[in-house]
Parts: C-alpha cells; structure tokens; sequence
C-alpha cells in the first residue's frame, strides 16, 4: 500500500479526513515508528505536531518529500533551511491562532498579578476562613508599561489586550529598527531591549525561536527587569534561561512567571514544579476548538496546493 501523505496523528475537525477523501494515499503513523519510518521512502508530504521535531536525516530518507505540513504557526522543530535548499515547501498555520494564543497570555498575566492559583487552592483545601484585608493581595495594572517581545500579529494582539487594562505596550522585536509599532488601537515604541527591559513590570514572550532569540532573556537581561516584573512566555521555550528565571523568583527580584512553554518540554524543569509565584500550563496557546480546526484547514489547503491539487 503506497502513502503519498503521511501524518503522524488525527488533527481537529474535518480537513484531514477531507484531504483523504482528495489523496486516498493518506495515512496515520505515529511520529518515528516503524510504519513512519518504513513509509519515508515514498512520501511526497508529512504532516508532523509541534513537539515532533523532523531532522535533515529525515529529509535524506524521504527523497520524494515535497512539502511539510507543521499543525503549528512556530516552525523551528523543521529543517527550514535545508528544506529550501531541497525545494521542499514547509506548510504552516499563520494568522489563525492569534487571538487565542494573545488570550491564553492575557489568562497568565491575570492569574499571576490576582494569585488566581493560589486563591484557588486555597478555597479547594478547606482552609480559606474569610476576606481578609490583606488576604492574597495583587498587583495593579493600569498605568504601568508593558514590555512585548515580538511586534507580529500575535505580539500586537496582545498589546490590544493589555491596552484595554490601561497599561503601555512597548515593543521590542528582532528588525531592531526603533520607530514605532501601530498595533490597532494605537502606536507604541519599538525600543532597545536594554531600554525596554528596565521599563516594563510585565514582559511577554511573543517572539519566534530562532538563533537570533535563543537565549535572548538570559541572567544579565533578566536581572534588567525592576523589581516584581511578571514574565509570560506563550512563544518558545530556550527563549529565556528558565534556571535564571527560577533564581530571581526565589530572591524576590521577580514577581512572577507564567509559562505556557518550556525548553525541552514536555519536560519540565524540576525546579518550576517547587518555584513560588508560577502559573504552569501544558502548551495551551492555540487549543480551542475554532482555532486548532481553523489551523488544519489551512495546513491542508496548503499541503493540497503544494502537492498541485
Ligand atoms: C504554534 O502554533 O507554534 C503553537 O506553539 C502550537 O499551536
């Protein structure tokens, strides 16, 4: 049996069954079993998850590959340059998970700043005996700037969001350029990291990973954040030094972290599961029911063009 397409899982919605119905020879496999493998040999496209990471090996062992599908909008678990070299088109899902990915940030800041998780497992554990004047207490937003790595859409449909809580974005991205960033309900600067860093009492990671950012928030630049700064990374893990993070919590520098990402993951560093001040979620950015069936369309129309349907 020949397989002109391979995936390595069921997306949401209809669009893979619809691309099957179009390309009978469109199979299921999980990521590097021995069916994936075997099939290689023969495949004109793939379709792989954000935590399958394909390697130019891969590429040598797929000679007939003419386009990846990746059910993601972040494409560095692909070869991307050696795909170009090879001609081979990389298929992603840009455009519709914005707004939920911008949510899913905004969720970590208001949980982190209102201790949502801590109030919660207060009331869970029976424990909570009343208000309290000092119970809990948070931190405001309104007037204060926020610092957002990355001004494409997903950074500036953040910015709307905390606009709307009267916070300041500001804006530094990897073109570097100064200027400003018209983000849709205004224009904000585009600054020097080492300026906006000082200035911002809540960071957000909105960002690609690439060589130019891996590492890009390590200790020195972390240590620039004043004192109570809340991080939110919603991008990529390897973005920031996790173990720098973890340090400045533990000394008080840092007012929170919320991570919807994290380098190595599904493994998480230990050290977070013990960290205070953390909101820890499993890669959530992009899951609800709209935009994941919204995300395999794309890829499929996509996948579909490229093999010249
Ligand atoms: C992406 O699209 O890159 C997210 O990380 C997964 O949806």
């Amino acid at each position: 049996m020949s397989t002109r397409i391979l995936a390595t899982s069921p997306l949401v919605g209809p669009a893979l069954p619809d691309l099957g119905a179009r390309f009978p020879d469109l199979r299921l496999a999980p990521f590097r079993s021995p069916e994936w493998n075997a099939a290689l040999p023969e495949v004109e496209a793939l379709v792989v998850l954000v935590s399958e990471p394909l390697t130019e090996a891969d590429l040598d062992a797929a000679p007939r590959l003419k386009a990846i599908g990746a059910y993601s909008v972040g494409v560095n678990h692909v070869p991307v340059a050696a795909c170009r070299a090879r001609g081979i088109a990389v298929v992603n899902t840009p455009g519709v998970l914005t707004d939920a990915t911008a949510d899913l940030a905004l969720t970590l800041l208001m949980a982190l700043t209102r201790r949502v998780a801590e109030g919660e497992a207060l009331v869970r554990s029976g424990a909570w005996r009343g208000w309290a004047p000092d119970q809990l207490l948070g931190a405001g937003l309104a007037g204060r700037a926020c610092g957002i790595l990355g001004s494409g859409p997903i950074g500036q449909a953040f910015a709307r969001r905390v606009r709307a809580l009267g916070m300041a974005p500001i804006f530094w991205d990897r073109a570097d350029q100064g200027g400003e960033v018209d983000f849709g309900l205004g224009r904000a600067p585009r600054l020097p990291l080492a300026e906006l860093l000082p200035r911002s009492a809540a960071l957000s990671i909105h960002c690609p990973l690439t060589d130019q950012t891996r590492g890009l928030l390590d200790r020195a630049a972390l240590e620039k954040l004043p004192a109570g700064a809340v991080i939110l990374n919603t991008a990529r893990g390897g973005i920031m030094d996790e173990d720098a993070a973890i340090d400045l919590l533990e000394a008080g520098h840092l007012g929170g972290v919320g991570l919807d990402v994290y380098e190595g993951e599904p493994r998480v560093n230990p050290r977070w599961l013990q960290a205070p001040r953390t909101v820890l979620l499993p890669h959530l950015g992009s899951a609800t029911v709209e935009t994941r069936a919204a995300m395999a369309r794309l890829l499929c129309e996509g996948l579909a063009t490229a093999l010249g349907a």
